[in-house]
């Protein structure tokens, strides 16, 4: 049988026989895992409780990469412990300043061919090796590091088909802006795209990343390259040849989908406030003023992605309005680019040059000014992510970003360079700088090892198993599109409190809804009502946790995000979809609700909700598979666990 690369690597890691039909359950070993600081802490305090003593995974490794703004004991707290965690259960460690998560690991861990779970949904970044590759809730990966196999539904494959060569100026951020564009946030929801075709070949690895990495924003379950000589080159290049293993799609094999993208008809492109697929050409897009140009992230802050930033502002000052603050993705390319000299001329143009890390991209430290203009080589620009609730955040290529610095205006390259051609000239090195020295080995045995704990880690808090019949109020009612941001925010302030969830549950939702937590706390036991689209954005798990831990028992939506799904489950919170979304009109804030025979209710996988309020009645579905059924039975996922490890 023909079978694409998407089909091949599932076939090599199905723990149970799967005729792989679309939508049909299979299960997966996971070979990798990742974590970085802000989503490990919780994923470690659940690892910690299956009382394994060693990782099951053929390589896990624990970033320090998001928050290095030491402003109090916090984060330092949660990072001692993590690499006190690290020790003693067999993970590699990157230090503080070592790089992002996503670009360290394609560059330095990942194989092609084999499976990763990151609890973080740009994990998919590594498909730009030919890894399958997942975001996930951090007890998906505490699951995965303990061996066992990862439920996914049997995804539909997407055939991307990329013919031509892109023009110079015109970048692989308009390949995947121009996916978005086409598809939306929700596009890809269910879906792998697998990008092929002679277009692949003009692309290289770090290009290949952006376009693996903001397949997140179409809501796909993962994004996938072949492992072809392109990757082979990388591999040489990072002294890692041993490690490549080819792997290609079959001439003639089936997909279920098939889209066809000419790079060379692409032009620049951004996404316009506050949606990454609010894409427009430069041209089209508003002629704002922009206060603050921010080029780094997983995204975009490759080698070639610095460099060509800097060939478009040698010579030239940036703007007077605008701050331009620049970090590069990870300690290799930065010292390759200090080596070259290529650093120098960014601060001569006038760029800050901040610490290596995630920083600024996920609103730890750089914040715009009230309602300022922020232009940005990242994936997300919902309100709030830069840390500026008010603030207007554009996403582009570097070089759209470094054009703009110059003017103070959206701007394409070629409208500020003599000869924008000496881009397409910029390649990624032959050889890069090899120095792993600020990664941390695993012991061979770490029995011994003392876990440290400081004031900031708290215990993880667990769920109860659901009862026969649920009697809540509304204690939310949500519009479409509600963000992971909007339910836990994600700044400095609050991303140091993400391992001590009785503090960070004082502000679930305090950015869309102030009165929730009080709200929650005098109803004690509630419900969330929302629209389409519910807990879209990020991984992130406290999304579940801080609802749970202020006695959220259910979310009934119209449509929800698979990864917050998944992490509702996790923590024995059940998402709920209405079988008919006009029904959402049938229910409001404070409304009482009761859901009768729940456990049946759970194993038929519906259920009736009496709105004793209103004095009607409405059917909710359960779109969920039987293993997540007991997981919600045993009241969330690390009671299932222990009951399978038994
Ligand atoms: Fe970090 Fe932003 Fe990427 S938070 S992992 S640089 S999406």
């Amino acid at each position: 049988m023909k079978n694409n690369l998407t089909q091949k690597i599932i076939l090599a890691h199905l723990t149970k026989a799967s005729e792989m039909k679309v939508g049909e359950e299979i299960y997966l070993k996971m070979d990798q895992t990742l974590t970085h600081d802000i989503t490990a802490v919780m994923a470690y305090l659940a690892f910690e409780k299956l009382e394994i003593p060693r990782v099951r995974t053929q390589c896990s490794v624990s970033y320090l990469d998001h928050n290095l703004l030491y402003v109090d004991h916090k984060t330092p707290d949660d990072h001692i412990y993590l690499q006190s965690i690290a020790k003693k259960y067999g993970l590699y460690l990157s230090r503080p300043g070592n790089g992002i998560c996503h670009s360290v690991h394609s560059a330095r861990f990942g194989i092609p061919g084999k499976t990763i779970m990151g609890s973080d949904s740009h994990t998919t970044s590594a498909g730009s090796i030919g890894m399958l590759s997942f975001g996930a809730g951090g007890m998906d990966v505490a699951r995965a590091m303990a061996g066992l196999p990862m439920r996914f539904q049997m995804p539909s494959i997407v055939k991307v088909n990329l013919i031509g060569k892109l023009n110079p100026g015109v970048t692989a951020k308009d390949v995947i802006l121009e996916m978005l564009r086409r598809y939306g946030v929700k596009g890809g929801l269910g879906k792998v795209f697998e990008y092929v075709g002679e277009g692949t070949q003009s692309l290289e690895v770090p290009e290949r990343l952006t376009i693996t990495n903001m397949g997140a924003e179409m809501g796909a379950t993962s994004s996938i390259f072949p492992a072809d000589d392109v990757v082979r080159r990388f591999f040489k290049a990072q002294n890692r040849e041993k490690d490549f293993v080819e792997i290609l799609p079959d001439q003639d094999a089936q997909y279920d989908e098939e889209v066809t993208i000419d790079l060379s008809q692409l032009q620049p492109l951004v996404a316009c406030p506050s949606q990454p697929d609010q894409v427009k050409t430069i041209a089209e897009a508003p002629k704002v003023k922009v206060h603050q140009v921010y080029i780094g992230s997983c995204t975009n802050a490759s080698y070639a992605d610095i460099k060509k930033a800097a060939m478009v502002l040698k010579g030239k000052k940036v703007h007077e309005d605008v701050q331009l603050t620049l970090s590069v993705s990870t300690r290799q390319i930065f010292k390759q680019l200090l080596r070259e000299g290529i650093i120098e001329d960014l601060i001569d143009a006038g760029a800050r040059i901040t610490e290596i890390a995630c920083g600024a991209c996920t609103g730890i430290g750089q914040a715009p000014p009230t309602k300022g203009v922020s232009v940005r080589t990242s994936n997300r620009n919902f309100p709030g992510r830069s840390g500026t609730a008010d603030a207007q955040l554009y996403l582009v290529s570097p070089e759209v970003a470094a054009a703009t610095a110059i003017t103070g205006v959206l701007t394409e390259a070629k409208d500020v360079m003599e000869d924008v051609s000496i881009l397409a000239r910029v390649k990624e090195p032959l050889s890069y700088v090899i120095d792993d020295s600020m990664m941390i080995k695993p012991l061979e045995d770490g029995r011994d090892v003392e876990i440290i704990r400081g004031p900031n880690i708290k215990p993880l808090p667990i769920n109860d198993s659901p009862t026969h019949t649920l009697r809540a109020k509304v204690s939310l009612k949500a519009e479409d599109n509600i963000s992971t941001d909007d339910i836990t925010p994600a700044n400095a302030q609050f991303s140091s409190m993400r391992s001590n969830i009785p503090l960070i549950a004082e502000y679930a939702y305090s950015r869309y809804d102030a009165q929730f937590v009080q709200r929650a706390k005098e109803m004690k036991t509630s419900i969330i009502v929302g629209g389409e689209n519910y807990g879209q954005g990020s991984s992130r798990e406290h999304a579940a946790i801080t609802p749970m831990f202020l006695g959220v028992k259910a979310v009934l939506v119209k449509s929800m995000a698979r990864i917050h799904k998944n992490n509702l489950v996790n923590h024995g919170v059940i998402p709920i979809l209405f079988e008919n979304p006009a029904d959402y009109e049938h229910i409001d804030l404070g409304d009482e609700i009761e859901i009768k025979d729940l456990i049946e209710g759970l194993k038929k996988k519906e259920v009736t909700i009496f709105n004793q309020t209103k004095g009607n009645s409405f059917n909710g579905v359960l779109d969920l598979s039987d293993a997540e059924v007991n997981i919600l039975l045993c009241g969330g996922q690390l009671a299932y666990i222990k009951s399978q490890l038994a």
